[in-house]
């Protein structure tokens, strides 16, 4: 039988709570999970695309079906390279609706085959955002609600290099 691959995509700068609920949840209704992060020339990421792998691998390291892969481009591209036509977001608040809608009728243009399926991010991760936590970083705050131990201490680190 051929193997179910979802992608997950995204910016994850960095990976979150929110993120990870969503790719663990994945894990257990998908053969494989693929951790895509978009690489965009035009856009300035806070880490770079090495440490952003690296965080999304230590967090991925006990789960066996799920990789972390980077791509440019068109999503729809990069899914049809991979052999999956699945790609699943998570929704946490009516404001993320709009957004999400557009991304999966502008996929579902570009090619038909793609299904986009959206979870409900669970509700202690409903307003967790990669840079809603980039906010508060940098002044000693407690954000082990919201990142793992080794994605915080990267956070102060990078904001204390800053200045
Ligand atoms: O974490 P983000 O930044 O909300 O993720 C957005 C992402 C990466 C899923 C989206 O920007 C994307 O797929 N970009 C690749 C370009 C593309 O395929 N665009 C068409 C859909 S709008």
């Amino acid at each position: 039988m051929k193997r179910k691959i979802a992608i997950v995509p995204g910016s994850f700068d960095p990976i979150t709570y929110g993120h990870i609920d969503i790719i663990k949840r994945s894990a257990e209704l998908f053969d494989e999970v693929i951790v895509a992060i978009l690489v965009n020339p035009d856009k300035k990421y806070l880490f770079s695309l090495d440490e952003r792998v690296e965080m999304i691998n230590e967090t991925i390291k006990e789960i066996p079906n799920v990789k972390v892969d980077s791509f440019s481009g068109l999503l729809v591209n990069y899914a049809k390279q991979v052999g999956s036509n699945v790609i699943v977001r998570g929704l946490r608040a009516v404001s993320d609706f709009e957004y999400e809608m557009q991304l999966t009728f502008m996929n579902k243009a570009l090619d038909e085959n793609i299904e986009t399926f959206y979870m409900m991010a669970n509700k202690q991760y409903s307003f967790i955002s990669s840079s809603i936590v980039k906010g508060v970083s940098g002044f000693g705050a407690d954000l082990s609600k919201f990142v793992p131990e080794y994605v915080e201490e990267r956070l102060e680190k990078k904001m204390k290099e800053r200045g």
